[in-house]
């Protein structure tokens, strides 16, 4: 009885989420066009069949996110959490912030960034204005926003999609049963602000932790959130995937969420061949990230609506790329998919050499 009046309380606590996600983006909507009347968003209005199958992926989502804490991979505490300070702090600045980005949506500018932040340093196709952000993933104001834009987006399940690499990962790590947990290396590979990595520090207290990603500013962010919480705190650097600073085979699991959709083709397949040089043999990859067009082609106009209105340049193409095909050309084996809600994970193995 106990245990159903906990998953009622867990589903309603995810279904109002998702309630606020819908009435903030209505509303933004309605405001937007109260001000600017003769703008036309490029969009496909989504029928009813297709809202209702968009439900149906977020409730089966919680199921299985509900029965993986129930199996002990992860506490059922992870699935009550909420960065409420966040909220309360930064959701005002989030709606404030919404007439920045409308300018830059009409003047089609998504190339802008503060005067203050070094160009120069890092990829051209880095230096994008992904969702139209202010300052794309290169300020503070951006990695303060950023959670909170991202969960709007999501209706409040980007956790639960990124928890989806936890059972993966756990099953395969039990190769490594004889070595202790404190000897276990796990490299999450941009890692923006660390959310992943905290998900990982809860399933896996003892295991040594590692994160990488080019935004100085979200490294901080992720430094922040991972001070508050027990065990020891992960390494992070400033690092671009695809010259990744660790010595070849040192991770027994190297995992990568909501990356590959904004980088363009080619480097995609380097930032793999990369993440296999740094894995163990017998270790475990996992990509997890948008779902792609294969996987549900019913559900085409959400994706193109998704890279139209979000500013994301390399979308388009990742929609009906190969990761399985780079995966495999890099020396991956074994390469296994999932889909959960509007995410998709790629599960690959390093053999071990005999
Ligand atoms: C959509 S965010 C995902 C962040 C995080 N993994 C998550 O689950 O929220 C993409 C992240 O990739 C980082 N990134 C993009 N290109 C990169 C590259 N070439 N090397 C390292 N990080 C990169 C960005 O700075 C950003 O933090």
């Amino acid at each position: 009885m106990s245990a159903n009046l906990t998953k009622l309380a867990y589903q309603s606590f995810h279904q109002s989420k998702n309630y606020f996600s819908v009435a903030h983006k209505t509303l933004s909507k309605q405001i937007h066009k109260i001000l600017y009347p003769e703008f036309q968003p490029k969009i496909t209005p989504l029928s009813g069949e297709i809202v209702e199958e968009v439900q149906k992926r977020l409730n089966d989502l919680l199921e299985i996110d509900w029965e993986d804490a129930q199996k002990g991979i992860y506490p059922q505490s992870l699935l009550f959490e909420n960065s409420w300070e966040d909220f309360f702090q930064y959701y005002p600045v989030v709606c404030f912030d919404l007439l920045q980005v409308w300018e830059r949506i009409h003047k089609g500018r998504y190339q802008e960034f503060s005067p203050e932040i070094p160009k120069d340093i890092y990829p051209s196709y880095y230096l994008q204005n992904f969702h139209y952000q202010t300052d794309g993933y290169l300020s503070e104001i951006s990695a303060n926003l950023y959670d909170l834009q991202v969960e709007l987006l999501f209706g409040g399940s980007t956790d639960a999609m990124r928890r989806r690499i936890l059972a993966p990962m756990k099953h395969k790590l039990e190769v490594f049963t004889d070595i202790p947990q404190k000897q276990i290396r796990i490299l999450d590979v941009a890692c923006g602000t660390g959310r992943t990595l905290k998900l990982i520090r809860s399933a896996l207290p003892q295991v040594c932790l590692y994160g990488t990603d080019l935004s100085p500013n979200y490294l901080k962010k992720a430094n922040s959130l991972l001070s508050q919480i027990l065990g020891e705190l992960p390494q992070l650097a400033q690092a671009n995937a695809e010259e990744l600073p660790y010595r070849d085979d040192y991770f027994h699991a190297t995992v990568a969420v909501f990356l590959f959709h904004e980088l363009p083709s080619h480097v995609r397949q380097t930032v793999i061949e990369q993440c296999f040089r740094v894995t163990k043999p017998g270790g475990v990859f996992i990509i997890c990230d948008s779902i792609q067009l294969s996987d549900a082609p019913h559900l085409a106009s959400v994706m193109n609506n998704f890279y139209q209105t979000f500013h994301e340049p390399y979308y388009h193409h990742y929609m009906t790329d190969d990761l399985s095909g780079y995966l495999e050309k890099a020396g991956f084996e074994n390469v296994q998919t999932q889909v959960h809600f509007m995410s998709k994970f790629w599960v690959a193995h390093k053999a071990i050499l005999c």
